[in-house]
């Protein structure tokens, strides 16, 4: 039985549905904060408790003692790990929602895959480790020790607090740097999302930066792919990006979006924000050759789809 938490968030509502599509028991958890519209997690939600080989626990991260039962009462062999306070930007508005989930709840939530010694333990860390990393493609064997975001540097120490566990206790442990997730059922607070919402409504788009940052798009069916690869194979310590292997200029990206949505962005140029990366690029060479992860999807594909997806949810 696989314990995905923040199932019912984007990335977690995606890879428990891959799960249970592939026979997969699975046990979902999510506290269903209102950090973004709630009613979006609720459907993701619902898609989910439509197979028989899904069970929901709503739970926080901080709740130890609803922690134990939930550990109690299924018997779980491997962890995905994903639920987090998200985003770079809000990090600098309410830093301790960051430190309560993803400092406090991610040493709950490994303190109890020790206790149950789980085979697997899966995480979700973030390009964001890599500061303003120079060298680019980012590598796993860059130092990440200069965070800019309080964001960033709560997966650090994720990542870090991993090491200690299998370390000391052999808990087998794998932390993956993902790198801006796109797709259906997106998350509302990120640009792909907010950029289609506002050019299908010709309002206006913040383009901070002024459209020269680069970020590496990966389409959420892609993550997913190798978030599967790492949990079908436990590895003793690893930390790996999984992105995709092109990189796109914003300005493309806002292009790709105005010829779906048949329509020019109007756009309001903005200064780069504070905590923000310039650029983001992943050296994914390592998981492709450890586990034959192979990114498929262009931005075209994945935003029509997610733009697809877009028109018919909100009508
Ligand atoms: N989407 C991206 O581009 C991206 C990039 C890098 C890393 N990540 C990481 O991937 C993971 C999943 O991200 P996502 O995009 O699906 O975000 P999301 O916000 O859609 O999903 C996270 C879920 O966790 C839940 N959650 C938050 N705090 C909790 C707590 N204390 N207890 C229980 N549940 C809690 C939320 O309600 C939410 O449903 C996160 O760890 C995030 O930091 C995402």
């Amino acid at each position: 039985m696989i314990l995905v938490t923040g199932s019912a968030g984007f990335i977690g509502y995606h890879l428990s549905k891959t799960l249970l599509e592939r026979g997969e028991t699975v046990v979902g958890m999510d506290n269903m904060n209102d950090y973004y519209d709630v009613s979006l997690k609720r459907d993701r939600l619902a898609q989910l408790e439509t197979f028989d080989n899904f069970s929901f626990r709503q739970l926080d991260l901080c709740d130890l003692d609803g922690l134990t039962a939930l550990f109690r009462d299924f018997k779980i062999t491997k962890i995905c790990h994903l639920a987090a306070q998200v985003g770079v930007r809000y990090s600098l508005i309410n830093p301790h929602a960051y430190q309560k989930s993803n400092l406090e709840g991610f040493l709950n939530i490994i303190e109890q895959a020790r206790l149950s010694q789980v085979e697997n333990f899966v995480f979700a860390s973030s390009s964001s480790v890599y500061g303003n990393n120079k060298k680019i493609p980012f590598s796993t064997d860059d130092v990440c020790d200069k965070p800019i975001s309080f964001y960033a540097a709560s997966k650090r120490s994720n990542e870090l607090t991993a090491h200690v566990y299998s370390h000391l206790y052999g808990l087998k442990t794998t932390g993956l740097r993902f790198f801006t997730v796109y797709g259906p059922w997106g998350r509302p607070d990120m640009a792909p999302f907010i950029f289609t919402r506002k050019i299908l409504r010709g309002e206006t788009i913040d383009v901070y930066g002024h459209g020269k940052m680069k970020r590496n798009f990966t389409y959420v069916d892609d993550i997913v792919q190798g978030v599967v690869l790492c949990l079908d194979r436990p590895t003793q310590y690893a930390i790996y990006n999984i992105g995709n292997d092109r990189t796109e200029e914003l300005e493309h990206f806002i292009s790709v979006v105005e010829g779906l949505a048949g329509k020019p962005a109007v756009r309001n140029e903005m200064d780069a924000q504070p905590g923000e990366m310039t650029e983001t690029w992943a050296d994914i060479e390592p998981i492709k050759n450890d586990y034959g992860y192979h990114p498929t999807t262009r931005i075209e594909e994945g935003m029509k789809n997610f733009i697809d997806w877009y028109r018919d949810y909100y009508k």
